[in-house]
């Protein structure tokens, strides 16, 4: 569904994407992972064209992204639901404001219909009664569960998260996990998934990619990538500080 060719990005003079090449598959679960800083954020930044790449394409079936007029960006953004690292979340709007703050952007839809669709997607990810709640007032896991029903509030066919369990506990990370499997699955939508929470990734995805000084150095499924024997992998995987990735 989506084909990234040869991406490339620099800042200044730090290179961050040195040729990425991924292809994402449609109604699938595919997890990027890779350390802090190598470059997933701004990955999955090119993918909704937030950022321009230097060189390099992002296909989405048959149209080049990097290369689409506004108002043309603008339709093809409207298939992406995205799940920013933090939850971004308004802190002036309550739950229920930010939930439906797509559909008041981009739908004709009324206040009282908005509120049915918005009060269903916070019931979808486990939240009820919660709609008048300020972001101030949430825990960790409520702020990633609200920011995961704006981004299915839509009903996108795709969906990018970035970090969806960065800071949260074990058990509340496993219950984003299945959220992540119980959302997919209704519609069958394709996921996009930036971590590196190693037990979520094995339980969610149906293909791993891994990010490393700019490429994506392997990709597989979770048993495929448990059994390759990539000492860059290993080290990632198992979480050591010995291994060929230098700490510092
Ligand atoms: N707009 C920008 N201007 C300059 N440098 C940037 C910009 N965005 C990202 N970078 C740099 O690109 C590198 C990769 O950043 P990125 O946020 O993609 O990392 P990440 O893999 O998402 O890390 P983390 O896991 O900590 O979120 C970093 O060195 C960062 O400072
Ligand atoms: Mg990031």
């Amino acid at each position: 569904m989506i084909k990234i060719i040869n991406l490339r990005k620099s800042f200044g003079d730090k290179k961050v994407l040195d040729g990425v090449n991924l292809e994402i598959e449609r109604g699938k679960i595919t997890v990027i992972i890779g350390r802090s800083g190598e470059g997933k954020s701004v990955l999955i930044k090119h993918i909704i064209g937030l950022l321009k790449p230097d060189e390099g394409s992002v296909f989405l079936e048959d149209q080049d992204l990097t290369a689409l007029r506004d108002r043309d960006f603008n339709e093809a953004r409207k298939r992406f639901g995205m799940l920013f690292q933090g939850a971004a979340l308004f802190d002036s709007m309550t739950v229920a404001g930010n939930v439906g703050f797509p559909l008041k952007e981009h739908t004709d839809l009324n206040d009282e219909d908005i509120g049915k669709v918005v009060t269903e997607k916070l019931n979808r990810v486990g939240l009820v009664d919660v709609e008048e709640m300020m972001p101030s007032d949430l825990s960790g896991g409520m702020k990633k569960r609200v920011g995961l029903a704006r981004a299915i509030v839509m009903d996108p066919e795709i969906v990018l998260f970035d970090e969806p369990t960065t800071g949260l506990d074990p058990i509340m990370s496993d219950s984003i996990a299945d959220l992540v499997l119980d959302t997919q699955k209704a519609l069958k939508t394709t996921y996009i998934l930036i971590t590196h929470d190693i037990p979520f990734t094995y339980k969610i995805a149906d293909k791993i990619a891994m990010l490393h000084e700019g490429r994506i150095i392997e990709e597989g499924t979770v048993e495929e990538m448990k059994a390759n024997p990539n000492p860059i992998l290993r080290q990632f995987l198992e979480g050591r500080a010995e291994g060929p990735i230098k700490v510092f």
